[in-house]
């Protein structure tokens, strides 16, 4: 879980790398290095973020027109400055950057010692570059390279270069992500598309177990055996405005400021005449439609909360029978799928590793499958059978709060698809379906501005040490979320429950230390419960924070805050009800001071199991 941004060509290097790896520190931010080819290979590397290693090291002095550079979340050794990479050959001109994991490296290591390789480094990459010199006591540079990595398992991106090859930067992958951009001044690779968008919009994306060798106005793209492969040049609309923060404090601000028209971009097209129209994104037949006995959705973290709304809509309206699981869990349990399962993987970035394996687990399992991701041309787009896009644009902070927006958005497409072609919702329904999803750009806005009130509420109880989160039906999840945005950007511990479950155990935590949110839109079947679930809390002394619809006069008697959202269907409620938790979330943690965009421990894709 690193970041990777390499370049050759006929400007500076080191400026361009630089720029390309702070926009990748989310992935990884515990130790920075760069590697600059000018007579031989100049590597710079420190602990610490790359402002850090800016201060240590005077980088500015890294002169030459191709290079390297890395950002580490560390999984194979320690932080430490010779852990960080560039990892080098023994001579110093092999020069390499990874980010995965080498599941064979100690097997490897040990055959490279034998053979007199001299390792500085505790790290699983370091092999690499001293398997590349072995191979190239006999072959030259990129077909060392392709032999080296046949002997690898594992997962990879990676960038090469070589000293006595100065003309060329090798990339790979296999099961990490890494893309080519193509520039009109030179060749880049990175890790993920925002690392390049001041530089080009045309992307190459790298498959598994290929190579390509780029040169200052080239790209040649084999596989292992070194045969060469054909590929296509995609252009991305991203601006790089987009990936900026645009005069907000945080990108997390930002993100959950630009969901109306996150939204509206996903929606775009996607609603004609009464019709939900995904093209061939989906790649089901309407017979297929109706063929479909099961729904599995798999995924992680954030992309897990929006299954379980997704599970709720299908089966509530759709009527077609679903599970949720996460997706760590699902590749290693054997699970039971009918034949007319259809299996939806979901994931901001397409590249999470249990997501990415477990869809290609259930594609074993002989299944339909489709994607959900913002990320075109990433692992999981790929391996599924369909492919639909959230259009959130590149989201950088490493809490997803855009992009969960637009998967709820998507799996409501589906529904509205799905319901149609069985048949479970008349036309009135669809309609008030379509009609409801239309507003939601702007009664998102209208949410956005109860943020002073939101603030106030964080201003109050930043303090505190716990929280619970109570919802029910299809804001049960958002419960859960609410309380993952807590934990992940503020440090404070959080608790998601089914507000009724709250009596089996939670409730004892209550006392007048404890906020409890609830989130409580307007609902026929358990607004009432809910507030007596409020009354509970209340009467233990528990601080009631209530998201609750426009409207609703009994809610703000009992809870402490209110904050309202614009009344819609029930099912859209989780839409609006989540950004309120976003905002808590945000502000409480900007209070405290934590770093938001990349907190502790944390990382934007985990693309190692
Ligand atoms: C990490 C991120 C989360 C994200 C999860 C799944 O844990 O920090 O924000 O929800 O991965 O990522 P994906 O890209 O698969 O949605």
């Amino acid at each position: 879980m690193c970041g990777i941004v390499g370049y050759i060509g006929n400007g500076e290097a080191y400026p361009m790398l630089l720029k390309g790896l702070k926009s990748l520190e989310y992935r990884g931010y515990d130790s920075a290095g760069f590697a600059i080819v000018n007579k031989g290979i100049a590597i710079e590397k420190d602990i610490g973020r790359i402002e850090d290693v800016e201060k240590k090291i005077d980088l500015s002095m890294l002169k030459g027109s191709a290079g390297l550079a890395h950002c580490r979340w560390a999984t194979h050794g320690s932080v430490t400055k010779s852990n960080a990479h560039p990892h080098a050959d023994c001579s110093n001109k092999i020069v390499v950057v990874h980010n995965g994991i080498i599941e064979n490296y100690s097997q490897l290591k040990e055959k490279l010692m034998q053979k007199n390789h001299a390792f500085s480094s505790e790290t699983d990459t370091e092999v690499i570059a001293h398997l590349i010199e072995e191979y190239m006591k006999n072959s030259g540079f990129e077909e060392a390279v392709r032999n080296a990595l046949k002997e690898v398992n594992g997962s990879y991106a990676l960038g090469v270069i070589c000293a006595d090859e100065p003309d060329k930067l090798v990339a790979a992958r296999n099961e990490s992500p890494l893309i080519i951009g193509k520039g009109s001044n030179g060749m880049f690779i990175a890790s993920d598309i925002p690392a390049l968008l001041e530089y080009t919009n045309s992307f190459v994306y790298l498959h598994d177990r290929e190579t390509a060798v780029l040169g200052k106005g080239s790209i040649a793209i084999s596989d292992l055996e070194g045969a060469k492969k054909n590929f296509k040049v995609s252009r991305i609309n991203w601006s790089r405005e987009d990936a900026e923060k645009g005069g907000y404090k945080h990108f997390m601000l930002k993100e959950i400021y630009e969901q109306p028209r996150a939204i509206t971009e996903t929606l775009n097209g996607r609603l004609k005449n009464g019709n939900v129209i995904f093209e061939e994104e989906i790649n089901l037949s309407d017979k297929e439609i109706l063929e479909i006995e099961d729904v599995k959705i798999i995924g992680c973290g954030t992309s897990w909360h929006a299954a379980l709304v997704g599970k709720f809509m299908f089966e509530e309206l759709a009527k077609i029978t679903t599970e949720v699981e996460y997706a760590s869990e699902f590749r290693y349990r054997n699970p039971i799928i009918k034949k007319n399962t259809l299996v939806i993987a979901i994931s901001q970035s397409g590249e999470t590793a249990d997501t990415v394996a477990a869809l290609k687990e259930a594609k074993k399992l002989g299944v339909k499958t489709i994607a959900i991701c913002n990320v075109r041309g990433s692992s999981i787009t790929r391996a599924a059978d369909g492919a639909v896009y959230t259009m959130a644009g590149p989201e950088i902070g490493v809490a997803s709060t855009k992009a969960f927006t637009t998967q709820l958005a998507v799996l409501y497409l589906l529904t509205i698809l799905f319901s149609k072609a069985r048949k479970t919702l008349n036309d009135r329904q669809i309609k008030d379906m379509i009609d409801g999803i239309r507003k939601i750009p702007l009664q998102m806005a209208s949410v956005l501005n109860e943020d002073m009130e939101i603030m106030n509420c964080a201003e109050l109880y930043h303090k505190k040490t716990n929280s619970l989160y109570l919802g029910r039906g299809v804001n049960f999840p958002i419960a859960l979320e609410g309380a993952l945005k807590l934990k992940e950007v503020s440090y404070m511990h959080a608790e998601g429950y089914p507000a009724a479950e709250m009596k089996h155990g939670p409730i004892a935590l209550i006392d007048e230390n404890m906020p409890v949110v609830f989130i409580a839109p307007h609902d026929i079947y358990t607004h009432s419960k809910i507030l007596g679930n409020i009354e509970e809390v209340k009467a233990r002394g528990g601080i009631v924070i209530a998201i609750a619809t426009e409207g609703d006069s009994e809610i703000p008697k009992k809870a402490g805050h209110t904050i309202f959202i614009p009344k819609t269907l029930y099912t859209l409620s989780s839409m609006l009800a989540v950004i309120p938790l976003q905002l808590l979330a945000y502000h409480i943690a900007d209070k405290l001071g934590r770093d938001i965009d990349k907190p502790r421990n944390l990382a934007k894709s985990v693309v190692v199991e």
